[in-house]
């Protein structure tokens, strides 16, 4: 049921801070220590993990890249994240001390499934992270962790990928107590950033409209450019690929540092280019980057975290989240990407829901 909502779509995105709680509740005790009730017979599992890959498909790719950065930074362990269609093909080097983190909404997306039975086939163990825990592959993985979402009827996924991004999270401060990768320090803060997180998501949907303002004026637009850098490049990613998803609107995201060798050419009066600048440690760079893209005359939508007031003299439209820890701003830094994918769709007079050519569970090759 959409209830009060027009569209599932814009249902899900605003059901974030509830389905945000529900993939928190009852995997942080009051030590703040992180714990999974569904992996307690796999205790100790993951001590001799030496690699790890991930694998997905779409937005659960892009889910696995923010996962991967989490992984790598409170562990140390190697990561590699690859797309589930090329990964079973290209002879990927597994063994016994491979760990396969497979992500799926539905757990029925063919080459995910795939993936996963060629890593067992080849000795590692698959983790899985699901919306759906009573799907082909979780069942056919060695362990699962569901993401609580609830049922994602809208095609354009949401609310999966930040309750995905959440679960990478938890399973990151995880695997770093048993190999006791993590200082004290940085534990209390991750724990007390995840728990703020659904009330931060609650202030970005409030504050809507200048992202609903941006999404109208960008409904003619032949072609739209994202950018940022380290986790913002990432999300990023899953900005565009929503917009062209539902908006039919050619876009691509790309790595700031990356433009002047070659996209840069592409920049013209009033191209729209989405800036994500998230990442105070790379921020200034970001910055140069925008005034790169206005000098071919861009028009800047600025995403960024409260307080850098700076960047309203860089970009022309700023939107604004809430501070919170580089590894956990992926989360709230998507929500207005998501917006402007639904209002340019809803502009546009397109079926948001069910999008042209697509469908919710890609069960074929
Ligand atoms: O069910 P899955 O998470 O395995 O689906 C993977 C992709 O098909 C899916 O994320 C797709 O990219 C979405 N429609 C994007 O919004």
């Amino acid at each position: 049921e959409k209830g009060q909502f027009e569209h599932f779509m814009l249902k899900e995105i605003h059901e974030q801070p509830l389905t945000l709680r529900n993939t928190m509740l009852g995997r942080i005790n009051d030590r703040d220590e992180v714990s999974f009730p569904e992996l307690a017979p796999a205790a100790g599992a993951f001590k001799d993990v030496e690699k790890i890959f991930i694998v997905a498909c779409g937005t659960a790719y892009h889910a696995g890249l923010v996962g991967g950065a989490m992984i790598e930074k409170l562990t140390r362990i190697p990561v590699q994240c690859d797309i589930a269609s090329e990964f079973r093909y290209r002879d990927p080097i597994i063994t016994d001390r491979t760990l396969v983190v497979v992500v799926s909404q539905s757990g029925e997306t063919a080459d995910t499934l795939a993936a996963l039975h060629e890593s067992r086939r080849r000795g590692a163990k698959v983790l899985a992270i699901t919306n759906v825990p009573t799907s082909s592959i979780a069942r056919d993985a060695d362990f699962v962790i569901p993401t609580m979402a609830g049922p994602e009827i809208a095609v354009a996924s949401t609310k999966a990928y930040t309750t995905q991004l959440l679960a990478f999270c938890l399973f990151s401060i995880y695997l770093a107590q048993e190999k006791r990768t993590l200082g004290q320090k940085l534990h209390a803060e991750l724990v007390q950033g995840l728990k703020a997180l659904p009330v931060q998501v609650e202030k970005v949907l409030e504050n809507a409209n200048e992202v609903k303002l941006f999404a109208e004026s960008i409904k003619d637009a032949d072609s739209l450019f994202f950018i940022g850098r380290g986790l913002d490049y990432a999300v990023a990613l899953e900005g565009s690929l929503k917009l062209k998803e539902i908006s039919y609107i050619h876009s691509e995201a790309y790595a700031a540092g990356e433009l002047k060798h070659g996209t840069l050419a592409l920049i013209e009066k009033d191209t729209p280019v989405i800036a994500l600048v998230t990442h105070m440690e790379l921020y200034e760079k970001t910055v140069s980057n925008i005034k790169e893209v206005k000098a071919r005359g861009a028009r800047v939508m600025g995403i960024t975290v409260e307080g850098n007031v700076e960047l309203l003299n860089a970009a022309d439209e700023i939107c604004f989240i809430p501070p919170s820890l580089q590894l956990l701003a992926p989360i709230l830094a998507v929500v207005p990407l998501q917006l402007i994918a639904y209002y340019a769709s809803l502009a546009l007079g397109n079926d948001i829901d069910k999008p042209r050519n697509l469908a919710k569970s890609v069960t074929v090759e």
